[in-house]
């Protein structure tokens, strides 16, 4: 039997409706904060991700799923590996949706020079090759939004406002959600502070593991995320971003703060809080769900020089996405249902001899938008009721002959059992009211 690969789903039935509610929801809330949807494509050239994400990131180097056509595979194969190939050549699966966000403005010059910004969302696939567990897949669903070409701190305050109130509508109480924050510096605080976490890492370095005393030349700020338990105790007296901010980015921080603290939005301050993707500076923000286990739900932050970094002018950028998988999971947990009911259905039975009075009934009534369904396999007429039951269908419509004959179709409430005769030529209009 065919199977799917692992860390990969189906989506379907319920699945797919909560994946479409989430969307949905998105659409209807970020629209009213100014935002238009894009698709970017889901293969990108390697560079537009390694560009932005970083090249040191586990994503870039570990995660990524590299695209080579069947056409080109065996040279890559032949010459082990992908690096005599032109850049065009070399593509990847999208990891994230930011870096392609921003390739997109840059290409499309999405934010002119003196321009207004640009405020654009998505909700569509990821991959990533990680190791498949629980709330951690290969293919997963985002839902996420970039808002490019502004600085100002209430635009940090505010895309954290409307990622709380996204999470409130698919039916989380705020009570439930830890918000964290940082503050990642910028270009001309991190690299000192970059090269204080180096240097701890380094004198600290019999008591760390190998990763981390990789991380200290790569990237030394991922130290802080080791798995390693002893790793993060010791890495609990590095130096502390916050005491490190310049000037700029410290007064920057403290006015989101006062936006959040105006706006009521509670959070938790983490110095130690870093996000795996290199583009990120000044603020960062996660959000969880107590007790879930599913890891963090969303997250984002301010990437102030992703832009310059995918060959654009310099423009300011702020975003955030959310794991579609790891949502259903904490909402399930909790018995919320985010699908919601399957949508409800009339059901067109009749005689044998009336298919086609049933044909031309069941094609008025989806010409006014109700969902019907009619039996195909020549079924019995207690048969055709059997399956409008198990179809959740409301309303029933009876095509006899009596019925056709004159004119009119029996319609059934399936729940009160009451009955009443309709005119053909009305039975959409009178359908379509009682749904
Ligand atoms: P991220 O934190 O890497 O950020 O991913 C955002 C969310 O995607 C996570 O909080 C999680 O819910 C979900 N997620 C990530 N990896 C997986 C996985 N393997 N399986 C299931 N769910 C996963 C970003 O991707 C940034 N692009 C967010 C952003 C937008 N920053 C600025 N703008």
């Amino acid at each position: 039997m065919a199977q799917r690969v692992q860390g990969t789903e189906d989506l379907y039935g319920g699945y797919m409706r909560a994946w479409q509610r989430m969307v949905d929801v998105a659409r209807e809330l970020f629209g009213a904060y100014g935002f238009d949807m894009i698709e970017t494509p889901a293969i990108e050239q390697v560079d537009t991700f390694v560009h932005g994400i970083g090249e040191s990131t586990d994503v870039v180097r570990k995660e990524m799923f590299r695209v080579f056509s069947g056409a080109l595979l065996p040279e890559v194969l032949e010459r082990g590996g992908e690096s005599h190939l032109k850049p065009r050549q070399r593509m990847a699966m999208r990891p994230e949706g930011t870096a392609g966000v921003v390739r997109a403005a840059v290409e499309h010059n999405f934010v002119p020079q003196g321009g207004a910004p640009a405020k654009l969302w998505y909700g569509e696939a990821m991959f990533r090759g990680e190791r498949p567990q629980k709330g951690r897949l290969r293919q997963f669903h985002q839902v996420g939004l970039e808002w490019l070409g502004a600085s100002d701190p209430a635009a940090d305050a505010e895309v954290i406002i409307v990622l709380m109130e996204y999470f409130r509508r698919l039916g989380f109480e705020s009570s439930q959600l830890h918000l964290t924050i940082n503050s990642m510096g910028d270009s001309s605080c991190r690299p000192a502070y970059r090269q204080a976490v180096r240097q701890f890492i380094l004198d600290h370095a019999d008591e760390m593991c190998d990763d981390c005393i990789e991380r200290a030349e790569l990237n030394p700020l991922r130290a802080f995320d080791c798995k390693n338990d002893h790793c993060r105790a010791v890495m609990e007296a590095a130096p502390k971003v916050t005491d490190a901010l310049c000037e700029d980015c410290r007064s920057h921080y403290e006015q989101v703060k006062r936006y959040l603290d105006e706006a009521g939005i509670a959070y938790t301050e983490d110095p130690t809080l870093v996000r795996g993707l290199d583009y990120y500076t000044r603020t960062v923000f996660e959000v969880e769900v107590e007790g879930s286990g599913v890891g963090a739900i969303g997250g984002g932050g301010r990437y102030d020089g992703l832009m310059e970094l995918e060959g654009g002018k310099p423009t300011p950028g702020i975003g955030f996405a959310v794991g579609f998988e790891r949502i259903y999971l904490a909402l399930q947990a909790q018995g919320i249902d985010l699908a919601g009911e399957e949508p409800g259905c009339v059901y067109v039975a009749c005689m044998p001899e009336q298919r086609a009075a049933a044909f031309s009934a069941t094609l008025s009534l989806r010409n006014a938008g109700v969902r019907t369904e009619a039996d195909y396999q020549g079924r019995s007429l207690k048969a055709q009721f059997k399956q409008a039951n198990r179809l959740g269908a409301r309303i029933c419509v009876v095509l006899g002959s009596d019925e056709v004959a004159a004119g009119v179709a029996t319609v059934r409430d399936m729940a009160s059992h009451e009955q009443v005769q309709v005119p053909l030529d009305q039975l959409a209009a009178f359908v379509a009211e009682r749904l």
